[in-house]
C-alpha cells in the first residue's frame, strides 16, 4: 500500500479561494475583517509566521495590522496594546504571536484578548467552550488537522485515535475536537510507557511531539491515517516532521507531507477564524 497525501497546501488554496469569496460579500455589507498581529521581539521564526500571516491577510482582502514591538517591551506596555485593539472597531482578530519574551507572563496577556476577538482560541474561556462543545472560535492547528481529514473523505466517528503529545496548542485541543467527531480517543505523552503498543491500536494517528523523525512505522498499523503537525528544523537547514515519512508512507493508507501537510492550514485557520470573528461582532 502506498498512501495517499493530506495535501494541506492545495486544501488551503481551496479554503482560502471560499474565504475571498465570501468577504467580498461581507465588503458590500461595509465590513471588511480584520486582524491584528503582535510580535515581541525578533525571533526569526516567529518573523517567518508573522510576515506570512500579514500577505495571507492582503491576499484574501482583509484589513491586516502587524505590531512590532521591541524585546524590551514591558508586560504593562503590551497589555495596553491589547486594550487598545480589544476597543479597535476595524479589528476582529487578535493574535499575539507565542513564544514571548521571558519578563513577560504568557497567560497574563491570553487572559487580556476579548474572547470575542481570541483568534488563536487560546483564551480560557474559548477553551471551556471547547470542551464543553459550545460553538468557540477554534485552536487553529488542531482545527486544520480535522479539516484535512474531513474534507479528504476520512470517517472520524467510531475510529480510534491516538495523540502523541499533550500541549495546549496541539494535543489537547486536537483530541477533543477528535472526540467532538465521535472518535474515542487515546492521549500519549513523554511519560507514556507502552506508547508504541497504543499507537499501533490507531485508525488514526496524530504526532504532535516535537521531536524530528520519532514515529517510524513500528508504530502504526496498517492502513493508519498518519497526521504529523511537527515541523522541526534540523542541523542542517531542512525541515523534519515528527514522523518519519519514508519509513511509513508505504503502510499507512493517508499521510501528511512535512511541509505542505498540517502547516498551510494552520493559517487558512487563522483566516477563516478571523472572518467568523468579524461576523459574529456584526451579526452577519
Ligand atoms: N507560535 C507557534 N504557534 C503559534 C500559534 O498557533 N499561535 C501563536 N499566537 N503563536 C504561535
Amino acid at each position: 500500500m502506498t498512501a495517499s497525501l493530506l495535501n494541506g497546501k492545495q486544501l488551503s488554496e481551496t479554503i482560502r479561494e471560499e474565504i475571498t469569496q465570501e468577504t467580498e460579500g461581507l465588503k458590500q455589507l461595509g465590513v471588511q475583517p480584520g486582524l491584528a498581529v503582535v510580535l515581541v521581539g525578533a525571533d526569526p521564526a516567529s518573523q517567518v509566521y508573522v510576515n506570512s500571516k500579514h500577505k495571507t491577510c492582503n491576499a484574501l482582502g482583509f484589513y491586516s495590522e502587524v505590531h512590532r514591538l521591541d524585546a524590551e517591551t514591558s508586560q504593562a506596555e503590551l497589555l495596553q496594546l491589547i486594550d487598545q485593539l480589544n476597543q479597535d472597531k476595524a479589528i476582529h482578530g487578535i493574535l499575539v504571536q507565542l513564544p514571548l519574551p521571558k519578563h513577560i507572563d504568557e497567560k497574563a496577556v491570553i487572559d487580556r484578548i476579548a474572547v470575542e476577538k481570541d483568534v488563536d482560541g487560546f483564551h480560557p474561556i474559548s477553551v471551556g467552550n471547547l470542551v464543553i462543545g459550545d460553538d468557540s472560535l477554534l485552536p487553529c492547528t488542531p482545527a486544520g488537522v480535522i479539516e484535512l481529514m474531513k474534507r479528504n473523505g476520512i470517517e472520524i466517528a467510531g475510529k480510534h485515535a491516538v495523540v502523541i503529545g499533550r500541549s495546549n496548542i496541539v494535543g489537547k485541543p486536537v483530541s477533543l475536537l477528535l472526540q467532538r467527531e465521535h472518535a474515542t480517543v487515546t492521549m500519549c505523552h513523554s511519560r507514556t510507557s507502552n506508547m508504541k503498543e497504543l499507537a499501533k491500536l490507531a485508525d488514526i494517528l496524530v504526532v504532535a511531539i516535537g521531536k524530528p523523525n520519532f514515529v517510524d512505522r513500528s508504530f502504526v498499523k496498517p492502513g493508519a491515517v498518519v497526521v504529523d503537525v511537527g515541523i522541526n528544523r534540523l542541523e542542517n537547514g531542512k525541515l523534519a516532521g515528527d514522523v518519519n515519512f519514508d519509513d511509513v508512507k508505504d503502510i499507512c493508507s493517508w499521510i501528511t507531507p512535512v511541509p505542505g501537510g498540517v502547516g498551510p492550514m494552520t493559517i487558512t485557520m487563522l483566516m477563516l477564524n478571523t472572518l467568523k470573528a468579524a461576523k459574529r461582532i456584526h451579526n452577519v
